[in-house]
């Protein structure tokens, strides 16, 4: 049992503050791979990062929540090009306080490792799709293993388009409704 007096308690329960303030604005904080900490994946684990991505719908307003000991870890984003070869030279953003919020303003894919040496390489990596007004804007530069990402499309896609394919159908009901209801009372009189 952890008790109160803990650091990682201190953090977890200013997350959950965090937390609920942010839930009033509907925009939410989701903890990187929903572990204590980020870091390296487990070897029993090691898609973790991975299968976290492809289960959460994130949106513009969201932030991500990364957790971890600033001195044995950190969090950049990089580039599809650095994130695919594992490059941590020139990072995008570079967050090292242990306790590094992201916030996503706009869509698209976001980028990111660990700045320390050989992490990337082990798999602690994430890469996540933002969509926006119901459009995916992908600027990312066409590539080969850019295609590789294929469970993105099962888990978000048609949503938005959902809404807009139901109504045509309704219209025929709602039209020979209202026809029965014109030609009716002329049967009638
Ligand atoms: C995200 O927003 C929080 C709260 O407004 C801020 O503290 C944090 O620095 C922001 N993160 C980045 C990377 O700008
Ligand atoms: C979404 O649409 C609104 C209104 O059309 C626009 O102001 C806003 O910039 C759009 N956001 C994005 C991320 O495209």
């Amino acid at each position: 049992m952890a008790t109160l007096k803990s650091p990682k308690s201190k953090l977890f329960y200013t997350l959950i503050l965090f937390l609920s303030l942010q839930a009033k604005v509907l925009c939410s904080i989701y903890q990187v791979g929903d572990l204590d900490a980020w870091g390296l994946p487990t070897s029993s684990n090691s898609k973790v990062y991975t299968n976290w991505a492809n289960y959460h719908e994130l949106k513009i307003g969201d932030s991500l929540f990364f957790l971890y000991p600033p001195s044995q870890d950190s969090v950049i984003q990089v580039t599809k090009d650095s994130y695919d070869s594992c490059n941590i030279k020139d990072p995008i953003l570079l967050m090292n306080n242990g306790n590094s919020l992201f916030n996503i303003t706009k869509p698209g894919n976001y980028y990111f490792t660990s700045g320390v040496d050989g992490h990337c390489g082990k798999a602690q990596k994430l890469h996540i799709s933002v969509y926006g007004n119901g459009s995916f804007v992908d600027d990312s530069p066409a590539s080969g293993p850019a295609a590789s990402a294929p469970s993105y499309p099962t888990v978000f896609g048609s949503i938005p388009v959902q809404a807009a394919s139901v109504s045509p159908s309704l219209e025929i009901p709602v039209l020979m409704a209202a026809a029965a209801g014109v030609l009716l009372p002329l049967l009638l009189m």
